[in-house]
Parts: structure tokens; C-alpha cells; sequence
């Protein structure tokens, strides 16, 4: 009986056609970032056809300083596959998106790099953790430059004050006093800012055991701003230590408890902190070879109104705020210090259950202690 492998067999499969059926961006890399291969939505991506794409470099066609192209350096140092989540990647010629990247070195050839390319706005809900990083980086160039160029003056303009006072009468020695108190306003505020200045020391990260960071945080809480409010602890005791460092941790978890202490109703307001695990997300951390294990997930939950669905957008930002006498810096430097310590943040809000949920790296066995 004559074969016939049209009719009888389905034709082999081709690897190439696979990959252009997927829908996500799939590039390899050389070993100095030149596109070796691209498949279909790789091409609609960068809105460039293969044959273009291969007269290239990765770094041609996204930002100079995008984390991708530090992914790749990473990838290539260690030799194993990792993930980031929530990159930016924004140019003119490819619009902007929040992506997920994995870097994967090819099996037959270490300094080839398989670039997987997710959008996360589809994704997945983390994207908003970039937008947060974004805006820490414009603050922190704010706040250097404000140090300088207020605070200094603004000192002189004090002690000028506090001269013009001794030789005023009473009524207008309240004049000055208003003048050295607001240059003190001021100070202070370009103070908070100034926390955003602080480069993280990478070394001072190791294994912090995230449930005393939270016992630290509510006895401050309980004692002050939530003393009439009840706080709930549901913790998974065999939560192993987090990869961070207390102060950081402690500092980030103040404000969002702060938050929901305000947020929450005076009666009956009710504040849940709960710590556990996340399956499934993988997470790159500063000065990590490979990728942070299964990270770990602490919620602070509060029964408040819940956050208006067009301010969602910008709660990250600096300067938003909804409180008579509130800095709005709050949220961006919680995104500054989790986004530091390679974690993420995600809202989940509506009335009467507002959720800040921030995943965290678990720290790796053998890690320095902090
Ligand atoms: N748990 C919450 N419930 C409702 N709204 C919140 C919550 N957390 C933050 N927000 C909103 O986000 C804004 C920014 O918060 P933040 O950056 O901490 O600044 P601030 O607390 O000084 O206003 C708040 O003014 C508030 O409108
Ligand atoms: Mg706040």
C-alpha cells in the first residue's frame, strides 16, 4: 500500500510557525544584543519586519536604560533564566507598556538570549508597581535639587526673621513669627522628601523575619494613630524571612497602616494585616543572580470608603493627596522602598475594603543575615 503522508500523517510541526502563532513578543539575542531571530508579534511590537529587526540591536530599539538590557547582562553573568515583572518600555516608535520579561540562555549556545516579552496590562495586575518607580526616580531628582535651592535661602531668610524680631514691636514680631514657622514648614517638607534621595545599600539586605517588622509597626500603631480602631493579625506562622531590611520594611508598612488607620470609620473602623504566600510569581531582586523565589504577599486591608476610581491611577504619584494637611508622599515612598527591594505593590480597592498587597522576595538560604 503506497505511503501517502499528506493524507495519512499530519505534516511535522514547525518550530518557527509555533512561534509565530504566539502571541507574545519573542526575540533571541546575540551575545552584544543584536536580534538574531523574531517572531511575528516581536515584529508588531516594534512595528519593523524581521529583515529590519536583524540589522539591529536590542538597545537600538529600546531605551538606553531600560532594565531589559540589565536583565540580559545578568542572564549572560550567571547563566540562568529570570523575570522581571513591571518593565517600562516606552519609545516613540513602539508606544508604552508595562511588560513582563523573561531572559532564558539557549541551551546549545550560553550567549544566545531567548526574550520573551509579556504585556502586563493583560497580564496581570502588578504593572502599576512601574509607574510608581517612575515617579520616585523624578522625585528624588526633585528633592536633591530642592535641598539646594530652597532649603539654604530659605535659612537665611529665618535668621533674617529671627534679627528683625528684637527690634519690632509686639504686633509685628507675629509677622516674623509666621515667617520662621512657615521657612520650618517648608524645611520639613523638603525633609520627607530627602527620604527619597537615599540610595538602597544592597549589602545591608538579608533575611528579615517580616512578622516582627508588622509587630513593630502596629504596637506604634496601636499606641498612636489607631488607637480606637481594632487590628486584626492573620499571619502564616512558617513564613520564612523575607529578603529586605527591617527599617525599610518597617518604614513602608507605617504608611500603609497610617493610611488605613485614616481611611478606616472612626466607629467601627477595622484594619486586617495578613502575611502568606503567593504561588507562581517570580520576582528579580537587586543584586540577585537568579530570580527571588515564591515570593511572599503582606496585606493591610482596611473597611474604609475605599479609593475613588479616578484618583486610583495616581495614589503612587507624589504630591496626591486627599487630606486637609496630607503630603501625598506617603504611597511613593512605600513604591520607592518595595520597588527597591525588588517587590511589588497592587490595590485592590472599593468601599468598605480597600487592599494593599506587597509581594516581597523570600530570602535565599545561606544570605547574609541583616
Ligand atoms: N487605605 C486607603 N483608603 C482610601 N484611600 C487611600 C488609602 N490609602 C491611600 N489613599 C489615598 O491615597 C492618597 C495618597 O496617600 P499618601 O501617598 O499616603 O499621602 P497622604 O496620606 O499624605 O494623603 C490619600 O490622600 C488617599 O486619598
Ligand atoms: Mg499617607
Amino acid at each position: 500500500m503506497p505511503h501517502n503522508q499528506n493524507l495519512s500523517e499530519p505534516p511535522p510541526i514547525d518550530g518557527a510557525a509555533v512561534l509565530n502563532a504566539l502571541p507574545d513578543p519573542v526575540v533571541v539575542v546575540g551575545e552584544a544584543d543584536e536580534i538574531l531571530y523574531a517572531n511575528s508579534a516581536a515584529e508588531h511590537l516594534f512595528r519593523a519586519s524581521f529583515a529590519f529587526l536583524q540589522t539591529k540591536a536590542l538597545s537600538d530599539l529600546i531605551p538606553h536604560d531600560s532594565p531589559i538590557l540589565l536583565l540580559l547582562e545578568r542572564v549572560r553573568r550567571s547563566g540562568s533564566s529570570m523575570s522581571q515583572h513591571g518593565v517600562r518600555l516606552e519609545t516613540p516608535r513602539i508606544g508604552d507598556h508595562v511588560v513582563r520579561v523573561d531572559a532564558a540562555p539557549m541551551a546549545e549556545s550560553e550567549d544566545r538570549i531567548v526574550v520573551t516579552i509579556q504585556e502586563q496590562s493583560i497580564a496581570g495586575k502588578i504593572d502599576r508597581s512601574l509607574t510608581h518607580r517612575d515617579s520616585t526616580r523624578s522625585i528624588s531628582a526633585m528633592a536633591s535639587l530642592l535641598a539646594h535651592e530652597i532649603k539654604n535661602p530659605l535659612s537665611g531668610v529665618r535668621g533674617a526673621a529671627q534679627l528683625l524680631e528684637q527690634s519690632l514691636g509686639a504686633e509685628d514680631a507675629q509677622l516674623t513669627r509666621l515667617i520662621v514657622d512657615e521657612a520650618d514648614r517648608i524645611v520639613r517638607l523638603i525633609d520627607r522628601m530627602e527620604a527619597f534621595t537615599g540610595e538602597i545599600q544592597l549589602d545591608a539586605l538579608g533575611p528579615v523575619n517580616i512578622h516582627q517588622v508588622l509587630e513593630r509597626v502596629l504596637s506604634i500603631a496601636r499606641a498612636g494613630f489607631a488607637s480606637g480602631l481594632r487590628i486584626m493579625e492573620r499571619y502564616d506562622p512558617s513564613l520564612p524571612p523575607v529578603y529586605g531590611d527591617a527599617d525599610r520594611l518597617i518604614q513602608a508598612f507605617l504608611n500603609l497602616v497610617k493610611n488605613a488607620a485614616e481611611a478606616a470609620p472612626r466607629d467601627g473602623g477595622e484594619i486586617i494585616v495578613t502575611t502568606g504566600y503567593q504561588h507562581g510569581v517570580r520576582l528579580a531582586a537587586p543584586g540577585a543572580e537568579a530570580p527571588m523565589h515564591l515570593p511572599l504577599v503582606v496585606s493591610v486591608q482596611d473597611n474604609g470608603p475605599g479609593i475613588p476610581e479616578d484618583l486610583r491611577r495616581h495614589i503612587f504619584d507624589p504630591f496626591v493627596t486627599t487630606k486637609p494637611g496630607g503630603t501625598g508622599l506617603g504611597l511613593p515612598l512605600v513604591a520607592k522602598l518595595i520597588g527597591e527591594l525588588g517587590g511589588v505593590i497592587d490595590v485592590d480597592s472599593r468601599p468598605r475594603r480597600t487592599v494593599f498587597r506587597i509581594f516581597l522576595p523570600m530570602a535565599r538560604e545561606g544570605a547574609p543575615h541583616s
